[in-house]
């Protein structure tokens, strides 16, 4: 079977600046912003353009660049309510939450927003957050045997009632959330992402996601990166979909483009990229096989700290449209997008590139004999009930 799904269309996303500093760590020029006004117009601009989800981004200490934060869950709470089709993925660190509690706090953003709220659940690499919060630091893979048992307890919490779970993290005890999460045909409760990227990465998300996201890639590189996951997945029998990051440089021009990605990296900011590239050591490279998120990323890689540039979505609309469908052949399903200036570059994204790319899309359905629809939206096969 094909990797890819033709007859849907593609689905974006876009970062949440709810830190400071924009998704670049330069001194280059950029009108994004961090505060909530900016945030909520930004939504707004991005749901008329066509985008169906945000990713706000969770961190609660200064690093890297991100000298203030604005709490995700809270804050994607208010973008919700401020908007009317968007949905908002908050980031929720496992070790900082008890599952319950999260899954509880989300029922009540999905009841407010008529079943838009998702989480993302990242397993963590600032390692100062939870060793001066007083919280324990599990080592690497252990890290993510607990967030196995966090998205378990959250899906059992989300579709059973009287949900009891023994593990090693949580014991969770004939327990019944009322009201569920809003009934949304097509969709078994709140969508779960999943960001990471090592092997222990790969094997839970193919086990426990509703959606993998990669750091950016190449083409070469995203195939492999999700190999793990897929046969993870196939093993229990469960088909996540796939989410990939990169950072768009539309221009008029591609010498235009490629002088805008030239002068961020020239202007990075050297001590915070290189104090980053350390903290990091911890969730890459220290991993026992050498394989996490960062552990071959270079210096410019690293100026976005989710390897955005590698995805090499850096030219001219068509150019850029082109290189998102090539992606979509090898099965990706929703890019995640981030600029230097959102606002102005998320409604550019909305006019210049996206109907390019529906355009394209249709294009590559007809050739292979599958029909496209662009109303369609994802099938979702894996979120049944049991999450299979
Ligand atoms: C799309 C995406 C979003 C992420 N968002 C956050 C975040 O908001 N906060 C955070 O501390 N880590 C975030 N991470 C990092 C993960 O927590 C994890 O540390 C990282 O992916 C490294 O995983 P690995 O050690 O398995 O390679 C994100 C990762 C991805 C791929």
């Amino acid at each position: 079977m094909s990797v890819a799904d033709l007859s849907t269309p593609l689905k974006f996303a876009y970062w949440v600046p709810n830190v400071s500093g924009g998704l670049v760590v330069s001194t280059i020029e950029q009108r994004t912003s961090w505060d909530f006004d900016y945030n909520r117009k930004l939504a707004r601009i991005a749901e008329d353009a066509g985008f169906e989800y945000a990713l706000s981004q969770t961190r609660y200490a200064a690093s890297y660049g991100a000298d203030k934060q604005h709490e995700a869950t809270s804050f994607s709470l208010a973008l919700l309510a401020a908007t009317e089709k968007l949905k908002v993925i908050a980031a929720v660190h496992p070790g900082m939450w008890h599952p319950g509690v999260l899954a509880k706090f989300i029922i009540t953003a999905d009841h407010i927003s008529n079943g838009r709220a998702a989480v993302n659940i990242v397993s963590g690499w600032l390692k100062d957050e939870f060793v001066n919060f007083g919280l324990e630091w599990l080592e690497h893979d252990e890290r993510y045997v607990r967030t196995e048992e966090f998205i378990r307890v959250l899906r059992g919490l989300w579709t059973e009632e009287g949900y009891s779970q023994a593990g090693k993290y949580y014991d969770i005890n004939d327990f019944t959330l009322s009201p569920p999460p809003v009934d949304v045909p097509g969709r078994a409760h709140p969508e779960i992402f999943f960001g990471g990227n090592s092997t222990a990465a790969q094997s839970t998300a193919g086990r426990v996601a509703d959606w993998y996201f990669s750091n950016g890639k190449d083409l070469e590189g995203f195939k492999e990166n999700i190999a793990g996951v897929r046969a993870s997945a196939a093993a229990a029998g469960r088909r996540p979909r796939y989410g990939l990051n990169g950072f768009v440089i539309a221009r008029d021009s591609e010498k235009e483009a490629r002088e805008t990605i030239r002068e961020i990296v020239a202007k990075a900011h050297r001590p915070a990229v290189e104090g980053f590239r350390d903290a990091v050591q911890e969730a890459g490279a220290s991993t026992r096989d050498g394989k996490g998120m960062w552990a071959d990323s270079s210096f410019e890689d690293l100026v976005q700290y989710n390897d955005g540039f590698r995805t090499r979505l850096i030219g001219t609309p068509e150019q850029i449209a082109e290189r998102i469908v090539e992606y979509k052949l090898i099965g990706v399903n929703l890019l995640l997008t981030c600029y230097l200036h959102f606002q102005e570059e998320v409604a550019a994204f909305g006019t210049d590139i996206l109907p390019i790319v529906r355009e394209l899309e249709a294009d590559a359905a007809r050739k292979a004999g599958v029909d496209f629809d662009p109303e369609s939206t994802l099938p979702t096969p894996l979120l049944s009930k049991a999450g299979a």
